[in-house]
């Protein structure tokens, strides 16, 4: 599996605080499956978090080197995680924003509760400078999972969805559990990842518990496609695929998809 999203570098924001911490997490991670990860350390324009990307280089590189030295196989690539501001179109002009793994997708973390104002404009101006966007954890955010129309709206134009492996364990409550369980049975995952922080909340027997049940859920095959191949293409600057949807399914969750909001 290919991770997009995780606070493994220390020191920059709420992630791992320490390279011990680092190194703990990149050991679950190979233990869990994985054998990429993203670090996508917190980007938040105006505040305090804003890690420059030679310095997010640099703890990339050093990681790579520590995991190497201590036998784990598995491999980091740079990324951020840009909370959604309309900074945003200026600091791309300024090469202050980094794609993950280098290539042409931004992860963008959308607020909580409701989306700042402007927000439409900012993600059209990153598709039209010929950036994709990965919207992070959309399940979370209150305004979203209460307009699913909202978010028809969003993969139409180009917008790809980060679902988080910890809204289907529960661990932001049962209103995200049910959203996160709603984009699944819809199709409407491009991918899943951890968005894991320390290494105490990150368990491999928990993720692959969650993987079995959603791989009942959604079948293998989309299962594959949302942990490994689009995160894959993702990074290789393709386009990932929607999910599949076989037609019976389609028809009977999309009126469950409308009628419960
Ligand atoms: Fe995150």
């Amino acid at each position: 599996m290919i991770d997009l999203h995780c606070h493994i570098l220390h020191g920059l924001d709420d992630g791992a605080e320490t390279a011990a911490e680092s190194l703990q997490m990149a050991h679950l991670f190979e233990r869990t499956g994985y054998r990429m990860v993203a670090a996508t350390p917190h980007m938040v324009p105006g505040t305090s978090w804003m890690p420059p990307i030679d310095r997010i280089k640099t703890r990339v590189t050093a990681l790579n080197q520590t995991i190497t030295d201590a036998g784990i196989e598995l491999e980091i690539v740079p990324g951020m995680e840009i909370a959604i501001d309309p900074q945003i179109p200026d600091l791309l002009d300024d090469d202050r924003l980094l794609p993950l793994g280098n290539a042409s997708c931004l992860l963008i973390e959308p607020a909580f509760q409701q989306l700042p104002p402007g927000w439409d404009k900012v993600i059209f101006a990153i598709l039209a400078k010929g950036y994709s966007v990965l919207l992070a954890h959309p399940e979370r955010c209150v305004q979203l999972a209460a307009n699913p129309g909202l978010i028809d709206r969003l993969i139409g134009s180009g917008v790809y969805l980060q679902v988080n492996w910890g809204s289907f364990l529960g661990q932001y409550g049962r209103a995200v559990a049910r959203t996160a369980r709603l984009l699944a049975e819809n199709g409407k995952i491009h991918c899943l990842a951890t968005d894991s922080h320390r290494p105490d909340g990150h368990h491999p027997a928990r993720i692959r518990a969650a993987a079995a049940e959603l791989g009942g859920l959604i079948g293998r095959e989309n299962l594959q496609r949302i942990t490994t191949d689009n995160p894959l293409r993702v990074l290789n600057g393709e386009p990932p695929q929607p999910m599949t949807v076989s037609g019976a399914g389609t028809g009977r969750t999309k009126k469950r998809w409308w009628r419960l909001w």
